[in-house]
C-alpha cells in the first residue's frame, strides 16, 4: 500500500468507482453515482482517502458554518481498517468545525467515536421525508 492521500477537493473523484467500492464493501445506502457526486458536493467539509487512485475512504460533515455540524458517510474500506484511515478523516473534517457542536448517529460503532472524544447523548431521533432517495424521473 502506498502513502494515503487524503483529498479534500471532489474535483478528480471517481464517483462511479466510489459507488462500486460501497458497494463491493457492503456500506452502499443506495446513492448513484451522481447522487454520491451532489451529495458530497454539497456538503460543508468533505474527505475522500486515496490508495493511488483507489478510494479507501469517506467521510463528510454537514454544517451551518457557525455552531452545528453533522457527520455522515465515515467508512474505510476493510482491508485498510484499523491504521488510522479514519481518525485522520475526522480530523481532516474536524480542522474546518472549529467551536461547532458536532452530532452524528452510529448503531455499529460507538467505541470508535468514543476513541475520537464523542459522547453518547441518550436520544436521537429521526425520519426519512417521502421514500428514501429522491428518484429522477
Ligand atoms: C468505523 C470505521 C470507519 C473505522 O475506520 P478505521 O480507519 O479502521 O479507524 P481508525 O483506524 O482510524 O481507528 C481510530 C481509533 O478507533 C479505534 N477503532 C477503529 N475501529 C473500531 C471499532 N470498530 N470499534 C472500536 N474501536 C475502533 C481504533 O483502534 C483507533 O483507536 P486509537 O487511535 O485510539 O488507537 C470502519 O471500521 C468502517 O468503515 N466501518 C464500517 C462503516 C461504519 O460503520 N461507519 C460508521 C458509520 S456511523
Amino acid at each position: 500500500m502506498a502513502e494515503i492521500k487524503y483529498r479534500t477537493e471532489l474535483g478528480g473523484v471517481d464517483w462511479a468507482q466510489m459507488k462500486e467500492t460501497l458497494a463491493a464493501d457492503d456500506f452502499d445506502n443506495g446513492r448513484t453515482p451522481e447522487q454520491l457526486r451532489e451529495s458530497f458536493e454539497a456538503s460543508y467539509a468533505a474527505v475522500v482517502a486515496h490508495d493511488g487512485e483507489k478510494i479507501v475512504g469517506t467521510a463528510r460533515a454537514l454544517s451551518d458554518g457557525v455552531c452545528n455540524a453533522y457527520v455522515i458517510d465515515v467508512w474505510t474500506l476493510s482491508p485498510y481498517r484499523r491504521r488510522g484511515i479514519a481518525r485522520r478523516m475526522l480530523e481532516t473534517l474536524e480542522a474546518s468545525l472549529e467551536g461547532q457542536h458536532v452530532y452524528l448517529f452510529t448503531e455499529d460503532v460507538p467505541d470508535f467515536y468514543k476513541r475520537l472524544g464523542f459522547k453518547e447523548h441518550p436520544t436521537g431521533m429521526s425520519k426519512v421525508v417521502g421514500a428514501w432517495l429522491r428518484k429522477e424521473a
